[in-house]
């Protein structure tokens, strides 16, 4: 689609991959930024909660009933109607698939009925594209993905171009602090419970592993840290309040370590690759991005490599349909809309970058993203 400089795109996005229903609708001229008009999301936390984690059945039947209502309400939250709509930009992957199929057939609906253009989209695209929304970021930029399904550092070389250069080899960092929360038995989600437990802990008194350290490739690995957080919690069982204070904050010092290590062997490879790159930029996203330890660890290290740190608003750091509605804006912008989107297919797996060697049990949850 050829955009004049003055003329307004605005998308509908939709987001059904994981435990949030979300919908949006975002704004752009070629010459300007691009405006959230609205951005409606509802948490199923209260359903998983007891479950301690998403359960995927549970999360579909959730999306049937309140998407109609979200899409609804996106609209009249932006004074807009779909016939106000350029497209409608859906998440098809990857994700739950019983999610992305509710997802997909609502935005197949609406494009059908409404005569707009369909965008399917990978999940993974729109947080790698937030930056660009929220601070205009220009390409190329490292972006450090840090989510319950994914660990992953990523080179953005533009729309649809990425080169993922690290991933996890068996959990991702969130799935470790969910796990490690119930292994101490605080509540879903853990990360935020490990963070708080954390605030009043000692961090030196566990001395837990820093996974990968010294490897060459920037690849990350936590089984062997939530290992070391179970055997330390069974040696001193029952366990204190102030154990698992210490637990919490021995191990999310490992984290911060951890990252600092592996990311900064990621900014080092960026620099030698484009030296020219006047202004390199480290942008994070993802729901560990919201740990304040983790975001001052990539803040320092950043400083220390002389890269621009971006961090995204919280809310657009985790799931949500902005960044749905956003890639959608960016590809409708670039000439880059799908083939026959009717016929699209949910992808549970879909990995933005297809050329890279799949690492040897990376993604082995692999569902959220
Ligand atoms: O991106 P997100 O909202 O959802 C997906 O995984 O798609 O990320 C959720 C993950 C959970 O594992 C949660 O425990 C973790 O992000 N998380 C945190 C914090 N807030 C959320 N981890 C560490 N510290 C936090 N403050
Ligand atoms: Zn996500």
């Amino acid at each position: 689609m050829r955009q004049a400089d003055n003329q307004l795109i605005r998308v509908l996005g939709i987001e059904t991959s994981c435990d949030e229903t979300a919908a949006s609708v975002v704004a752009s001229s070629a010459s300007a930024h691009g405006e959230i008009l609205s951005n409606v999301v509802l948490s199923q936390i209260e359903e998983h909660a007891a479950f301690g984690g998403v359960v995927p059945e549970i999360a579909a039947r959730a999306h049937v009933e309140a998407l109609d209502g979200i899409v609804e309400a996106a609209l009249d939250d932006a004074k807009v109607t779909l016939a106000d709509m350029d497209a409608v930009a859906v998440t098809a992957g990857p994700g739950l698939v019983g999610g992305l199929i509710v997802g997909l057939m609502t935005a197949k609906a609406i494009a059908a009925a409404s005569g707009k253009p369909l965008l399917t989209i990978n999940h993974l695209e729109g947080h790698a594209l937030t930056a660009r929304l929220t601070n205009g970021t220009a390409f190329p930029y490292l972006l450090l993905l840090v989510s319950g399904g994914h660990t992953q550092i990523v080179l953005v070389r533009g729309v649809g171009d990425y080169q993922r250069w690290a991933t996890t080899i068996d959990d991702a960092l969130g799935e470790a602090f969910d796990k490690t929360a119930k292994i101490l038995g605080l509540p879903h989600p853990g990360g935020p419970s490990v963070e708080r437990a954390a605030a009043s802990g000692d961090l030196q008194r566990f001395a837990f592993p820093r996974p990968m350290k010294g490897a060459q490739q920037p690849d990350f690995s936590f089984s062997g840290l939530k290992t070391a957080v179970r055997q330390a919690a069974t040696a001193i069982a029952p366990l204190r309040d102030q154990d698992v204070a210490d637990i919490c904050a021995s191990f999310q010092e490992a984290v911060a370590e951890t990252l600092k290590e592996r990311v900064g062997r990621a900014l080092a490879r960026f620099r030698n690759e484009f030296d020219s790159c006047a202004h390199p930029a480290l942008v994070v996203a993802g729901g560990v991005a919201a740990n304040k330890r983790v975001r001052a660890t990539l803040e320092a290290l950043c400083e220390s490599h002389g890269f621009q740190f971006i961090a995204p608003p919280g809310k657009l750091c985790t799931d949500n349909a902005a960044m749905i509605a956003w890639a959608g804006i960016e590809r409708l912008q670039a000439g880059l809309e799908p083939e026959n989107p009717m016929a699209f297919a949910p992808r549970s797996r879909w990995p933005l970058d297809s050329v890279s060697t799949p690492v040897v049990g990376a993604g082995r949850r692999g569902a959220k993203a």
